[in-house]
Order: C-alpha cells, then sequence, then structure tokens
C-alpha cells in the first residue's frame, strides 16, 4: 500500500457513457477548483485520436453544466492522452506503460464492464503497470455473492484491499454526508434514535422515468441490483450504526460491516417485486423478462438498538415523482390528550436526499382557531445545493488521495450480497404497474411500514 497522492489518473473506458456524462465533467470541475493537475490517460477500444477524445469530453461537460470555460477546457484537454486498443491484447498495456512514462502510482479507473476487470487487471500485472498503482472499480461490483467473491479474488491477486476503490456513488453525494454528520454532531437524536422510541425507517427512492436506452444492461440487473442492494442499503446503514470510535475510513467502515452482519437475509416475504406496463418493449429487453424495475424490502437489524424496527427501502422507475428521501418514524403519544392525532401523523425525521437536500422534523401543533385541534407541520432546514460537490468529483479526488472511507470494503461488499441473494431473480413474480403509479398497488396493499408509506413530493 503507498499512502501518496496518484500521480495519472487512467480511465478505462474513456469512450463509454459513464466517461462522458459523469466522469469527463468531475474531471472538469477538478481542473477548474485546481485539485486535479495530474495527467489523465483515456484507455478504450476505439481507435480514436486524443483529438476526438477531447471532443467527446467537451461534448459530455457541455450537456452537464451548460456553459463551459473554454480556457479551463484546454488545461483539461492538456492533461488528456489517448492509447486505443484491445484490452485482450498485450501491446495495448505497453503503449499505456509507455504513456505512464515516470509515473510511480497511478490510479486506475475501471469504468468498464465487470466482465472486462480479469482481463484488465492480468493486463496491468504483466506489463508492470499495477506497480505502486491503486484500482477504482465501478459497480456493479458481481451479480450474487458467489460472483462478487470470485471478482474479489481477482482484483486480489493482483492489489491489496488497501488499494481498492469500489465506487458506489450515492456515497460521495452531499446529502449522504449530511445524514452521517447530522446524526453523529447532533446530541439530541440519540436518546431517540433506537427501537424504543423509532417505530419504522423507511426509504423511498422514486424515478419517474424508464430505462432510458439502457433495457440491455437493466434487464441483466433489475431494481434490486441496481440500486436497493447499494445505494439504499448503504443509506440504511448510516441511519443505523453505531458512532464510529475514530476518524479514519476503517472506523466508520467497520461500524457499518457490523450492521450488516446484524441484518437478517432476506426470505420471499420481504419483498415485493412490480415491473412497469411497457418495460418489455423497451430495446435489448427480453421478450419475458421477469426482471423487476420497482421493488419493496423489508430488512430487520437484529442489534439491541433497532430488534424488530422494520426498515423498508422501495425503489423504482416509471414513478410519480423524481425524489430520494428518508423518513425515520417515532412512535406516537402514548396517548391523545387533545384531539385524536391521525395515524402516521406527529413525529418523524425526514432526509431529503435527491433533488434537493433538505432535512425536517415533523411534529403537531395546535392549529389557529377556537378549539385544541392539531394539524401537522414540518420544521424544515433547506439546502438548496448550489456549490454542491458532484459524487464523481469528490470520490476520483478521495481516491487519488487514498481516502477509502467512502468506498466499498471487500467484507461489506460479500455481506450486501448475502443479505440480497435469497430475492434476486424471478424468486417472486413481479406484479405490472402502471407507469406514474407508486408500484402494483394491489401487491402493495398491507406491505409497508405501520401506518403507511409516506410519498415524496415532487
Ligand atoms: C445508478 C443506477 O447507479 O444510479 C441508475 O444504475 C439510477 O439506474 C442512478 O438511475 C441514480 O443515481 P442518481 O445519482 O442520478 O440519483
Amino acid at each position: 500500500m503507498n499512502q501518496e497522492r496518484s500521480d495519472t489518473l487512467v480511465l478505462f473506458g474513456a469512450t463509454g457513457d459513464l466517461a462522458h456524462k459523469k466522469i469527463f465533467p468531475a474531471l472538469y470541475a477538478m481542473v477548474a477548483k485546481g485539485t486535479l493537475t495530474e495527467p489523465v490517460i483515456g484507455v478504450a477500444f476505439d481507435a480514436w485520436d486524443l483529438k476526438q477524445l477531447q471532443a467527446r469530453a467537451h461534448d459530455g461537460i457541455v450537456k452537464a453544466i451548460g456553459k463551459v470555460d473554454e480556457k479551463i477546457f484546454a488545461k483539461l484537454a492538456s492533461l488528456l492522452r489517448y492509447v486505443s486498443g484491445d484490452y485482450r491484447s498485450a501491446a495495448t498495456f505497453e503503449k499505456l506503460k509507455s504513456a505512464l512514462g515516470t509515473a510511480q502510482h497511478p490510479l486506475h479507473y475501471l469504468a468498464v464492464p465487470p466482465t472486462m476487470f480479469e482481463t484488465v487487471i492480468q493486463g496491468l500485472e504483466q506489463s508492470g503497470a499495477a506497480r505502486g498503482a491503486r484500482l477504482m472499480v465501478e459497480k456493479p461490483f458481481g451479480h450474487d455473492l458467489q460472483s462478487a467473491r470470485w471478482l474479489n479474488r481477482v482484483l486480489h491477486l493482483v492489489f491489496d484491499e488497501q488499494s481498492i476503490f469500489r465506487i458506489d456513488h450515492y456515497l460521495g453525494k452531499e446529502a449522504i454526508q449530511n445524514l452521517l454528520y447530522f446524526r453523529f454532531a447532533n446530541s439530541f437524536l440519540e436518546p431517540i434514535w433506537n427501537r424504543n422510541f423509532v417505530e419504522s425507517v423507511q426509504i423511498t427512492m422514486a424515478e419517474d422515468f424508464g430505462v432510458e436506452g439502457r433495457g440491455r444492461f437493466y434487464d441483466e440487473v433489475g431494481c434490486i441490483r441496481d440500486v436497493i442492494e447499494n445505494h439504499l442499503l448503504n443509506i440504511l446503514l448510516l441511519l443505523a450504526m453505531e458512532p464510529p470510535v475514530g476518524r479514519s475510513a476503517d472506523d466508520l467502515i467497520d461500524e457499518k460491516v457490523q450492521v450488516l452482519r446484524a441484518i437478517r437475509t432476506l426470505t420471499s416475504d420481504d419483498v415485493v417485486r412490480g415491473q412497469f406496463k411497457g418495460y418489455l418493449s423497451e430495446p435489448g429487453v427480453a421478450p419475458n423478462s421477469p426482471v423487476e424495475t420497482f421493488a419493496a424490502v423489508r430488512f430487520f437489524v437484529d442489534t439491541w438498538r433497532w430488534r424488530d424496527v422494520p426498515f423498508f427501502i422501495r425503489a423504482g422507475k416509471c414513478m410519480p415523482v423524481h425524489a430520494t428521501e428518508v423518513i425515520v418514524r417515532l412512535k406516537r403519544p402514548p396517548l391523545d390528550v387533545f384531539d385524536p392525532i391521525k395515524p402516521g401523523d406527529a413525529n418523524h425525521v425526514r432526509f431529503r436526499i435527491d433533488p434537493q437536500v433538505a432535512i425536517s422534523i415533523g411534529a403537531q401543533r395546535k392549529a389557529a382557531g377556537d378549539d385544541m385541534i392539531g394539524e401537522q407541520v414540518e420544521l424544515t432546514a433547506l439546502d438548496d445545493s448550489k456549490g454542491d460537490m458532484p459524487p464523481y468529483e469528490r470520490l476520483i479526488g478521495d481516491a487519488m488521495n487514498g481516502n477509502g472511507q467512502l468506498f466499498t470494503r471487500q467484507d461489506a461488499s460479500e455481506l450486501a450480497w448475502r443479505i440480497v441473494g435469497p430475492v434476486l431473480g424471478d424468486t417472486t413474480p413481479p406484479h405490472l404497474y402502471e407507469p406514474g403509479a407508486w408500484g402494483p398497488a394491489d401487491a402493495m396493499a398491507g406491505f409497508g411500514p405501520p401506518n403507511g408509506w409516506i410519498n415524496p413530493a415532487k
């Protein structure tokens, strides 16, 4: 393991979609802030020249942020190099080696499908380009527990765990960092943050669009693998974990792993799967695909703090709104002293993750007027997110600095697959739902937190 900052970023999959949409805009932002001054070597199969790669990067940045400052872009363009070639050919890695020049500690970023990981890693090792290097890998990290274990073995043949950075871009989001901060930088939450006061936790990730031309990818994955096993389970961990004992990356990850170890393995009773009507006509989707585009899942965390508190996660495509939210609902007051409080009202903590960042406390107050009649209100701290650092910018910077706090460690990746394993694939039927609905209504009847779901507003 090395402690030094990476002195070159090598981007495998440089001509791909992810690079275009997310990575080049992130690199541009880093150059603008002066946090990226190292060479960036794009590697891909396409027989392009550097000019084409620069043009592609420019296009991605324009699409992401609108107006490009050409002076800043010129700086980024001057850092770019391009190596084209087949990942199966030693010649590609020889070219990469010579493009690396005197670099001692490159960061190799594998923005390529996991089926290519082994080939690329072997190429890196055989050419000597893996020496002193770090490795960053994109999701999906495996397809199930067995494939995740196999991938981990492949990675460990060449890189030690401290040099591996498994991305879950959700962890790089400002709102997710805020959730962690809010929990452990305040003292008022701690006395109520347990099974004695919390009735349930619900996490909703709703997207008001479909699979957007990613049918082929999505049909191999489905909602549980795409966002629940990683992004949303990670949110659950931050809500349920104990305070870390120190500030190191492992201190934080150790606490998350403790929660993962305590989460019950799911059974088919813990899940409802749905598929939006029209999914089967999406390009790339198999004619009778049983893949879910919506899932609602119930988790239990068997710790002293959380035993028997249900944690529900639901996520879906073609939902009525685009929003991600967490609701931690507290138990009702023991008596209705005034008018009866409606089921589900009274106290909750709401973390709005997307699109805006907000934290709110739900409470009852007296409605103006003669009678002692209450109304539900929220006390909200809203952050309009201007000036946020986009997740890829934060994560690439962290990986270059060797800071693994926001990445998924091997044990965490395998434990997450252990938990969801039994509900992957077509183990339960996918119920059809209309685009624009909150999933399949009939199948969802009676499935949810006590006193119901709270649908996020637009
Ligand atoms: C990706 C999933 O990991 O996350 C997509 O593959 C999903 O299906 C996306 O749309 C959501 O991320 P964000 O940051 O746009 O909310």
